[in-house]
């Protein structure tokens, strides 16, 4: 996708220089800069460290993490060390253990192979991006006002995003979507990235605080909602940013079509249900402390809670298949119990 007019992959791999590059997400939506990572341990930190998330991206990144391992040094005990230090970044997102997976197989044949593998695995994200949009597109019609929650648009996979991928297909084609962005507490994902991408591709939206969805939908504002997933159980549950449930909730009450959008690889038929899912417990400073610029420009951080409180943080909550419409794939567009069947 464009940044600033030229063309950008969130995360991607020379193999020449076995370096891995990404744009690094915690400096946006302020500073748009490029991390060049050059150890398999340094790639394992930038996906602990959220330089680079969302479960597309995050699966690249283990890959090519992975890869990078295997060209270091090939000794058995080395390369088993290095699937442990990635596959211990982040507990969620199925992508990172489908991707790690591959790739420590296909470098037991050769080094080359590991190296192939996460390439693919990179390019197959990006292709079924695509064709999540195309089908996606499909359920838009002109004129739609659309709710997406988190980001997983671009720079939550390689190229094109899910949730985001139909929407900008829709404008493509000339339907002019309008996007809510729920701005997506603590780390505010929708009003950092998601509206940072929206205005990169000229895409009218508005920012609405998390709690205001309701209000929304209340007034028959909202035609359709679409979020990403990070990991969907066999089962058809979804696990996706927190805060996704009650969005759910809130679209059953007012009847508004709730859509999943998401690749195969995202989808685990080992997990049989949303209670087998882990979900990532985050450090309570995301609640307490909120970061950005000052009116000034100057990066800044300031305490928002009560000094000596302490607060809980889930990064991820589990929507029950039966509250999802549909789950938007590379396949085309099933109700969430087709996809053990269909994937
Ligand atoms: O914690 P993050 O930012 O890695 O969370 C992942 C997400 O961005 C969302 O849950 C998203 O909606 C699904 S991932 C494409």
């Amino acid at each position: 996708m464009k940044v600033n007019g030229k063309n950008y992959k969130t995360v991607w791999y020379e193999s020449k220089t076995n370096t891995v590059y990404m744009i690094d997400q915690t400096k946006l939506p302020f500073d748009f800069d490029i991390k060049a990572l050059r150890e398999h341990k340094n790639t394992a930190v930038a996906i602990q460290t959220m330089i680079v998330r969302g479960a597309g991206a995050i699966g690249a990144a283990a890959g090519y993490a992975m890869a990078q391992a295997f060209v270091e040094n090939s000794d058995e005990e080395f390369v088993k060390n290095a699937k442990k230090t990635i596959t211990e970044t982040r507990p969620t997102a199925v992508n990172l253990f489908y991707a790690v997976e591959k790739v420590f197989e296909a470098g037991k044949t050769s080094v080359e192979n590991a190296v192939k593998a996460a390439f693919e695995i990179a390019e197959e994200d990006e292709r079924y991006s695509r064709l999540i949009g195309k089908y996606g597109n499909e359920l838009v019609k002109k004129g739609d006002k659309i709710l997406t929650h988190c980001n997983a648009g671009w720079l939550a996979f390689v190229d094109y995003g899910t949730a985001l991928s139909p929407i900008y297909s829709a404008a493509d084609a000339g339907k002019d979507p309008f996007v809510f962005v729920d701005e997506t507490r603590p780390r505010n994902q929708g009003a950092r990235l998601t509206a940072w991408e929206l205005g990169q591709e000229g895409i009218d939206h508005r920012i609405i605080a998390d709690n205001a969805a309701a209000f929304y939908m209340n007034r028959g504002e909202i035609d359709l909602i679409i979020v990403g997933a990070d990991r969907i159980a066999a089962n058809g549950d979804v696990a996706n940013k927190i805060g996704t449930l009650d969005r759910a909730i809130i679209a059953r009450h007012f009847n508004v079509p709730f859509y999943v959008a998401a690749p195969s690889s995202t989808f685990d038929k080992d997990c049989p249900t949303g209670k087998d899912i882990p979900i990532e417990e985050r450090s309570d400073e995301e609640v307490l402390y909120y970061a950005g610029h000052t009116r000034d420009g100057e990066m800044t951080e300031i305490r928002l809670a009560s000094p000596g409180s302490h607060a809980f943080n889930p990064a991820f909550d589990v929507t029950p298949a039966g509250l999802i419409t549909g789950i938007i794939t590379e396949k085309g567009v099933f109700k969430p119990e087709e996809l053990i069947d269909n994937l």
